[in-house]
């Protein structure tokens, strides 16, 4: 089996800076690639925000802090994007995916492998693309990746059985809890969530309950957030592309018909925590 050194994450976004920030304090070198150099400068914000925090409680030292930054490289450079792995958490977009894999393909060492995060795009589609499709395994975290849990390791018709279970493997040094699943639309967690945004989105339409009521009540009832507050912290425009690849895949069912309250939100630009206003305002 290969040992694991290296991390390399692209996409500096919401998820793609909490699998850095999770790679670089399990120890690893890792390297943060991102097209937009203020998406990466907010990731190194962020993570050193989030460090600062674990220093006050306690939970690491102002040294382990700095050993952490020290691990980590920022860039916006495709050539510094060589790596044992490489975690892909870009646009949700199958064809800028499978582009970036097979960009990274021939600046990397054969043995390199690739995970895609990807919340909803088929793992087969995106390897069927690819040059080196067996390469491609599936590696959905859950957000905030430092945080929770979660992770679905999804293996496709191509995948190298071998690489599957690194990936696996590679979760449990993360910390992670992970669940090998198959490749079927929305794959485990995102299909079964898809009615607690949905069905929410429907009744606020219909003027059934508020939004703010929903989420008190979902909270109440033992739900960690509520469904609005928790599609802000995704991202709309994620969440509703999400539900819109799943509704295809499944061959348009009504009962998972996007939102169109929540496609009002998307073409405004109010995109949730991350633009500063979404179904609240931040
Ligand atoms: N937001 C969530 O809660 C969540 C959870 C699990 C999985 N995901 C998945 O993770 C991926 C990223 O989602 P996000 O919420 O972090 O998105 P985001 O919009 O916050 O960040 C995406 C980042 O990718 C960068 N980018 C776009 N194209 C690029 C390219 N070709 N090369 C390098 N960088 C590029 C953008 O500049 C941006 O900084 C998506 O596939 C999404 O489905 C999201």
């Amino acid at each position: 089996m290969k040992t694991i050194r290296t991390i390399a994450v692209c996409g500096a976004g919401t998820m793609g800076s909490g699998i850095a920030q999770l790679a670089a304090q399990a120890g690893f070198t890792t390297i943060q690639f991102d097209l937009n150099p203020v998406a990466l400068e907010k990731s190194r914000a962020s993570i050193t925000a989030q460090l600062d925090k674990q220093v006050e409680k306690a939970k690491i030292t102002a040294a382990e802090k700095e050993q952490v930054l020290s691990r980590m490289q920022f860039s916006s450079d495709l050539a510094d994007c060589r790596a044992d792995i490489i975690i892909e958490a870009i646009l949700e977009d199958k064809a800028i995916k499978t582009k970036l894999f097979n960009d990274l393909a021939a600046i990397n060492d054969p043995s390199v492998i690739f995970a895609t995060n990807t919340s909803s795009i088929s793992i087969d589609a995106i390897a069927a693309g690819m040059d080196y499709p067996e390469k491609l395994v599936g590696m959905h975290f859950f957000n905030p990746a430092p945080v929770m849990k979660l992770v679905e390791v999804i293996r496709g018709h191509h995948a190298d059985p071998q690489l599957v279970e690194q990936v696996y493997q590679l979760a449990l040094r993360l910390g992670k809890a992970p669940v090998v699943c198959k490749d079927a639309p929305g794959f485990i967690v995102n299909r079964v969530a898809r009615h607690y945004y949905l069905e929410a989105m429907e009744m606020v339409e219909k003027e059934l309950v508020t939004i703010e009521q929903a989420d008190a009540l979902m909270e109440a009832a033992g739900f960690k957030m509520g469904p609005f507050r928790l599609m802000d912290l995704i991202g709309l425009d994620i969440n509703y592309s999400v539900s819109n690849i799943v509704w295809e895949a499944l061959g348009r069912p009504e009962r998972l018909t996007p939102s169109s309250l929540q496609k009002a939100k998307v073409d405004q630009g109010n995109l949730g925590k991350k633009t500063g206003e979404g179904f609240y305002q931040y």
